[in-house]
């Protein structure tokens, strides 16, 4: 077991644990918009910032993905820490006001205005789509494009995310809720061979995909693609099959 402290309160903790886990077990409470449990740290929006005080030495960094050491000391409140997660929150309320979690991050830190250009733009740039699907899905069906203001998750050139298996998992894990997918019972979808397709199927709308019901390997019956968030929640790779198989199947 690992001994530190945390905001002076002493505690123990597994050897591999990041501090973000660390705090989390002992209700200590770290803002966070770019991770998921079930994901590896991506350690991209630093809204997760902590100051670390180890053999004597005193820096900023992100506790989602910063492992625990014996003897450190880590501060989650600190003036310097508020100030800096306060400035990402301002960015993002100026770039996304209209996002749910934008707002109520805003209103706990007190922030009622933005000194940044006001935009109007849904998605937060937090990468957890992209993450969920390349990491846990392995289909790599979506991808960050563009640099700087022009930056944007979309499919691959921004056409359609041809490799798309219509899990919905991206859906599920974006923090501003702003992928938008539905099932419907007669879309026209095309085949490689540009053969035209009629039948159910699911509309992925940010990501430009239309993925048509399959039929189940074990009953014969037509089905929109599984949920894999079961699996993800409990930190469990998807089984063999698992979108050939239907969801009474499985
Ligand atoms: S719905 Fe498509 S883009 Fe979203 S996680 Fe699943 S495969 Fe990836
Ligand atoms: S679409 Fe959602 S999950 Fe993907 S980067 Fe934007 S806010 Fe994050
Ligand atoms: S939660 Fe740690 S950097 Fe986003």
């Amino acid at each position: 077991m690992i001994k530190l402290t945390i905001d002076g309160k002493k505690i123990q903790t597994g050897k591999n644990t990041t501090i973000l886990m660390a705090a989390r077990e002992n209700r200590i409470k770290i803002p966070t918009l770019c991770h998921h449990d079930g994901l590896s740290p991506l350690a991209n929006c630093r809204l997760c910032v902590v100051e670390v005080t180890e053999k004597g030495r005193t820096k900023v960094v992100t506790s989602c993905n910063y492992k625990v050491a014996e003897g450190m000391s880590v501060e989650t409140k600190t003036e310097n820490i508020i100030a800096m997660r306060k400035m990402i929150v301002e960015l993002l309320a100026s770039r996304s006001p209209n996002v749910k979690l934008v707002r109520e991050l805003a209103d706990e830190m007190g922030i009622k205005d933005t000194r940044f250009v006001l935009e109007n733009e849904k998605c937060i740039l937090c990468g957890l789509c992209v993450h969920v699907c390349s990491e846990f899905i392995g289909a790599r069906a979506i991808t960050f494009s563009g640099h700087g203001s022009e930056k944007i998750v979309s499919a691959p050139l921004g056409s359609s995310a041809k490799d798309c298996l219509g899990c919905g998992a991206c859906v599920e894990v974006c923090p501003a809720q702003c992928i938008t997918m539905k099932d419907i019972e007669e879309a026209r979808t095309y085949s490689s061979g540009d053969h035209e397709h009629l039948g159910p199927a699911r509309l992925i709308h940010n990501w430009n995909v239309r993925v048509l019901w399959k039929k189940c390997r074990v009953c014969g019956n037509m089905f929109p693609p599984p949920s894999p968030m079961k699996y993800l929640k409990e930190e469990k790779p998807l089984p063999k099959q698992f979108f050939e198989t239907c969801e009474k199947c499985q």
